[in-house]
């Protein structure tokens, strides 16, 4: 009776498809991420499927089982302790996937995603491409007043960016330590100093929320701004982060 068990090709599937899982989720390092292990036990699956429909005998000597557990009346008990068992664990699995966690997911997060083709600001239209800092040229043609918009931007900063981004636009503010991913660090090259001012922008305006799902695993917590400030206040604002920087602005060119 035992070596019949062990022998039977239902067995047999079930205990092929568990060590895999088990391989799959335990043994391999490092991890793989959940698509991979989800493709990889479909694949088992379909071919296991196909070798249990490749004869007669070995689909009657599966299903046989399965019949004489939904059909004999004598099995009625055990009928239902795995008819209650297998959603049950189900269940349990889904609700501890579904526990928030706080470790970072395995793929990794795009830092700097394609931005959109244009963005809707309060309404309006604007052109990721076409669109500059309109008080970028003062740089060149009216310092003073450029310098008056730098000053507006830096006010900008300091009231609403600093608890996370840094009184030294260094990433370190008051509420860093508690953020993964961390705020951006202005000074280091591989933030703003990349960057189009339409696109920092954009980063300004619509924060994490914004982001494409190629940027969501990490849920970033950098604000959406529109609706806050205005569309002069977030242009100065970039204008004060490169200049307090020292960066300049990627262009086109
Ligand atoms: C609650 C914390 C928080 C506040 C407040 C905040 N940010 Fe951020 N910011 C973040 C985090 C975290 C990131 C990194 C994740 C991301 O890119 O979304 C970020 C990213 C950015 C980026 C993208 C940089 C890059 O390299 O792509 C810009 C630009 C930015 N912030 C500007 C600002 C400005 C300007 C303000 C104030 C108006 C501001 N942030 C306020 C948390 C904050």
């Amino acid at each position: 009776m035992f070596k019949k068990i062990l022998t039977h090709i239902l067995f047999i599937n079930a205990l092929i498809v568990l060590a895999v899982v088990l391989f799959l989720q335990y043994a391999v390092v490092p991890a793989i991420p959940q698509s991979v292990f989800s493709f990889y036990v479909i694949a088992l699956i379909l071919g296991l499927i196909l070798f249990v429909t490749s004869t007669s005998k070995n689909l009657e000597e599966f299903w046989q089982p399965i019949e004489v557990l939904l059909t004999n009346d004598k099995l009625i008990v055990l009928r239902w302790l795995v008819l209650l068992t297998i959603p049950a664990v189900l269940a349990f699995y889904i609700g501890l996937s579904m526990l928030p966690s706080n470790q970072a997911p395995l793929e990794l997060r795009v830092v700097h995603p394609a931005p959109p083709g244009e963005i809707i600001f309060n309404g309006k239209t604007i052109s990721m491409r076409d669109v500059v800092n309109p008080f970028r040229a003062y740089e060149t043609s009216d310092p003073e007043k450029f310098t008056e918009h730098v000053e507006l931007g830096r006010k900008v900063y300091y009231e609403n960016c600093h608890f996370c981004h840094g009184d030294f636009l260094d990433g370190k503010g008051t509420f860093a330590n508690a953020l993964d991913p961390k705020p951006a660090n202005f000074q280091d090259v591989g933030t703003i100093a990349q960057l189009q001012e339409t696109y920092v922008f954009w980063r300004i305006a619509k924060g994490g929320p914004g982001l494409p799902a190629e940027s969501m695993p990490w849920q970033s917590a950098m604000p959406a701004w529109e609706g806050i400030l205005s569309e002069e206040d977030i242009w100065d604002v970039t204008l004060f982060l490169y200049k307090a920087t020292n960066h300049p602005p990627r262009t086109w060119e």
